[in-house]
């Protein structure tokens, strides 16, 4: 006889009960109710492609049809039971719509596997979360971009080796992360064409023997394609390893960005102070204001990568097609979602929000900042570079004997190294001029930093259209 098992839609041939522990090991529905919408979007396709097929009458399929939207009733307002018996958000779906349809329900799943209904779900969500990510990334980009705009004219140290390497605009800096944010848009609408590709109709494995017409599923559900193999759209995770990769990118270029603010608003620096809504305080010493904001944003990325590393271990040497190992995909993803989403939106509150200290930023330029400018001087009267280098190396060292810094070297100290130097070498002592040199196209100059801001601006609206 049958066990409790016959009630499961796999129960048939089973005659005794699944352990307990075994069950909560099993089941996915803790995680994957997350799709409870895409996979009844999904049921709803694919009774119209059975109808279509005569496998179920036009009166079945409106059942089907109703029943599905008082479950997305359900859900919607929080209301939806979950049974013990569910395993997953398919089998719960099905199960509901058997309690309120009864016999026409039995007739849904003609034809279709749970392996290509998880992985089209998987790919309607994956379509929606790429969308907002793209809108959370765009927001954020053009926070910084018109924060670069208004703060056009400061400027302050540039940084190579963590040691003072030439004057830049601040607005230069903010852009270098801006412009990386936008590669990062590029290749996540790059992946969602990947994405964006119905698998349904490819049954467990073979395809599927039935008229269902794929076509028509592709239409009903906004896909771009429609898979060519039936065991590639089953037992493939490669969009979802894209997706990992990409938060992963992403991340990193944010952790790259919060370590430069974390850095910049220490007493040592003083160049920015955070807002109070993104900082926090000690427990213990009363004076403390702490960067969290900053912190969590550059730890969050080893957390997404440690998803993506993750789940490449587990895809790595699988046998073909679906294997239940790739039930872990689910996690991964919306634990990234989660995460680079969170991140996304702090960063824009961080960097909508912040102050600067222009006065001083702009003190603490020095003016051995300028020993390259020096060289150039004497390029502009014809020096080769590598021996303008030299010479300039070598007012350095006169300055750094005489404790003295180099713009207060006189014109005769400057002679004594190259007789090249005159009264006009004042001209080198202006950090603003300095920038100006830098005019072009990818420079710091003024004009050039402008275009920047004119080039991510017609992108913006460019990816908005
Ligand atoms: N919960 C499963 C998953 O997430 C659904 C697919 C189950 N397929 C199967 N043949 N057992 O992967």
């Amino acid at each position: 006889m049958a066990g409790a098992e016959g009630a499961k839609l796999w129960g048939g041939r089973f005659a005794g009960d699944t352990d307990p522990i075994m069950k909560k090991f099993n089941a996915s529905i803790p995680f994957d109710q997350r799709m409870w919408d895409a996979d009844i979007r999904g049921s709803k396709a694919y009774a119209k492609a059975l109808e279509k097929a005569q496998l179920v009458s036009t009166k079945e399929m409106e059942q089907i049809l109703t029943g599905m939207d008082q479950i997305f009733e359900e859900w919607s307002t929080g209301v939806f039971l979950i049974k013990p018996e569910d395993e997953d958000i398919h089998t719960a779906n099905e199960r509901r719509l058997k309690e309120l349809i009864r016999a026409p329900a039995g007739k849904l799943h003609t034809g279709r596997s749970r392996n290509d209904q998880v992985v089209t779900d998987m790919r309607l969500w994956l379509r929606d979360a790429i969308k907002t990510l793209t809108d959370n990334s765009l927001q954020l980009i053009s926070t910084m971009v018109e924060r670069a705009a208004v703060e056009i004219d400061v400027l302050f140290p540039g940084y190579t080796h963590m040691q003072r390497a030439q004057p830049i605009r601040w607005s230069h800096w903010i852009l270098s992360h801006a412009v990386a944010l936008s590669r990062d848009v590029e290749r996540l609408l790059e992946i969602k064409k990947r994405v964006n590709v119905l698998p349904l109709g490819s049954g467990a494995i073979a395809g599927t023997p039935f008229d269902i017409d794929r076509e028509l599923l592709r239409k009903e559900l906004g896909f771009d394609g429609i898979s060519l193999n039936s065991m590639d759209a089953t037992g493939q995770r490669d969009f979802i390893v894209e997706f990992l990769f990409w938060a992963s990118l992403c991340l990193i270029h944010l952790s790259k960005m919060a370590e430069d603010l974390m850095l910049y608003s220490t007493k040592e620096f003083s160049f920015i102070s955070l807002s109070d809504a993104y900082s926090t305080g000690s427990s213990l010493m009363p004076q403390k204001k702490n960067a969290d904001s900053l912190e969590l944003i550059r730890s969050k990325a080893g957390r997404v990568f440690g998803k993506c590393s993750g789940f490449m271990m587990t895809l790595k040497g699988l046998p073909s097609t679906y294997n239940k190992d790739l039930q872990e995909d689910k996690e991964a993803m919306f634990d990234c979602f989660d995460t680079v989403q969170a991140v996304l939106q702090v960063t824009t509150g961080v960097m909508s929000t912040l102050k600067i200290n222009q006065s001083v930023m702009e003190a603490a330029l020095s003016p051995d900042m300028l020993a390259t400018d020096l060289a150039y001087y004497l390029v502009r009267k014809g020096v080769p570079f590598r021996e303008a280098h030299g010479v300039s190396g070598k007012a350095v060292f006169a300055a750094e004997s005489q404790h003295i810094s180099l713009n207060q070297l006189t014109v005769e100290d400057l002679t004594a190294v190259s007789p090249l130097f005159g009264g006009d070498v004042s001209s080198v002592w202006d950090y603003r001029s300095s920038v100006e040199q830098y005019r072009a196209p990818g420079g710091t100059a003024k004009s050039s930093v402008a275009a920047q801001v004119e080039h991510l601006r017609i992108w913006l609206t460019k990816q908005t259209q």
